[in-house]
């Protein structure tokens, strides 16, 4: 039976964090994966995050099941994170996940189950594992036009005329803020001209949020999802831990459904719970539990809150230094997009040949799509950075 296996497509994120890996060279650059790193390469645990395990070896008493849900308490501080009050809480059907990767699964089998025929559009660049689960789970998958090679922002009227094409009951996949891979996002007037469409088509929206905290802040990235949820009839929600509290390999995540109205969400509830019982039965705790921990002290929250606001100036600061260096290198403003760009990611628009050719001769590693982790640079790499780009013709 084995021997019947075939070989299955290598996800090039991390191929890529092997290949990185594997290079000998000290001065290699790792724009990869999408892991925060400070200035000195390391993604450290965050303060808050240190703290509430801290409290939890003290005062946990059991390992024993929670709920097929998760903990009510870790769904009802992540919705209020998420959506503040924008959302009757009443609508909400939530369930815990091992990160915002199972959360897009969950969220893709429910489609499925509730309408095998649905199309989900996704925004062209996407999260390539977006594309790969879709067509794992058996869900087709249309792509709408996002990103402007030429301008590096936001293809709008592409979106919109492609977003137009879509039957009622297709799924319109965006991303919450800090689109992955672009950088690029909208505005929120092109974010209302969204939901428009999806109330006038009959769509149903999906928002994945895994970034919340690294763009604008923790509010202003917030504020397209809950005017999406507060605007739509029926809506899914893909939200992840794993960047904002830096709980990676503790796998924590969230999917919350929304409903037109409340008396629909003990049906969803118990449809999510199925899922979760199918798929892994109950969902990982530790990291769940760490977050609930700081969302709900305040000291606590204070202190995630403020070391999550130094990441994200750093991200910024980042950014800033790549644009100015690059336009003195190159003598144009045709890399000032970095700046504009929100979040962790920056895709610079280069070819795959050009990317590899930065690879081979300058150890710096970036996705394929030429997406780069600002992150992974700092202030001593960010000038080495522009030098290649320039030399390498980009
Ligand atoms: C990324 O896009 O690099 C991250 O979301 C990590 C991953 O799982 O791909």
């Amino acid at each position: 039976m084995l021997s019947t296996l075939k070989q299955q497509p290598a996800d090039k994120i991390l191929a890529l964090m092997a290949k990185y890996k594997e290079d000998p060279r000290p001065t290699k650059i790792d724009l990869g994966v999408g892991v925060y790193k400070n200035a000195e390469g390391v993604t450290p645990v965050m303060r808050a995050v240190k703290e509430a395990e801290r409290r939890l070896v003290a005062e946990q008493e059991t390992k024993s099941y929670v709920a097929l849900a998760g903990d009510p308490a870790f769904a009802d501080a992540m919705i209020g994170l998420v959506l503040g009050n924008a959302v009757q809480r009443e609508k909400i059907a939530a369930v815990a996940t091992p990160g915002g990767t199972g959360a897009v699964r969950q969220a893709f089998e429910l489609v499925k189950m509730a309408n095998p025929t649905a199309r989900v559009f996704v925004s062209n660049p996407t999260w390539p594992n977006h594309v790969s689960i879709l067509k794992y789970v058996g869900i087709e998958t249309v792509a709408y036009r996002y990103f402007d090679t030429e301008t590096r922002a936001v293809d709008f009227d592409g979106m919109m005329a492609d977003l137009s094409e879509a039957k009622s009951g297709d799924v319109v996949l965006l991303h919450g803020c800090c689109h992955n891979p672009t950088g690029a996002n909208l505005n929120l007037t092109e974010w209302q001209a969204v939901v428009d469409l999806i109330n006038d088509k009959g769509l149903i929206a999906m928002v994945d949020i895994a970034y919340q905290g690294f763009g604008d802040g923790l509010e202003e990235d917030a504020a397209a999802t809950r005017l999406v949820a507060s605007s739509v009839k029926e809506c899914l929600i893909a939200g992840s831990c794993s960047k904002n509290f830096g709980v990676y390999r503790e796998r924590t995540g969230i999917l919350m459904a929304i409903s037109e109205d409340a008396a629909s969400t003990p049906l969803v509830q118990q449809n999510l719970n199925f899922l979760n019982r199918q798929n892994y039965s109950f969902p990982p705790d530790h990291g769940a539990r760490v977050v609930t921990t700081i969302l709900t002290d305040p000291e606590l929250r204070a202190d995630w809150a403020a070391e999550l606001e130094e990441i994200r100036l750093g991200m910024l600061a980042l950014r800033e230094q790549l644009a100015d260096e690059l336009r003195k290198l190159s003598g144009s403003d045709r890399f000032g997009f970095i700046a504009e760009h929100r979040g962790m990611f920056s895709q610079i628009g280069t070819t795959p040949e050009l990317v590899e050719k930065l690879r081979a001769d300058n150890g710096i590693y970036m996705v394929g799509d030429s997406r780069m982790n600002i992150a992974g640079l700092n202030a001593e790499t960010v000038p080495i950075l522009a030098k290649a780009i320039v030399e390498a013709g980009i």
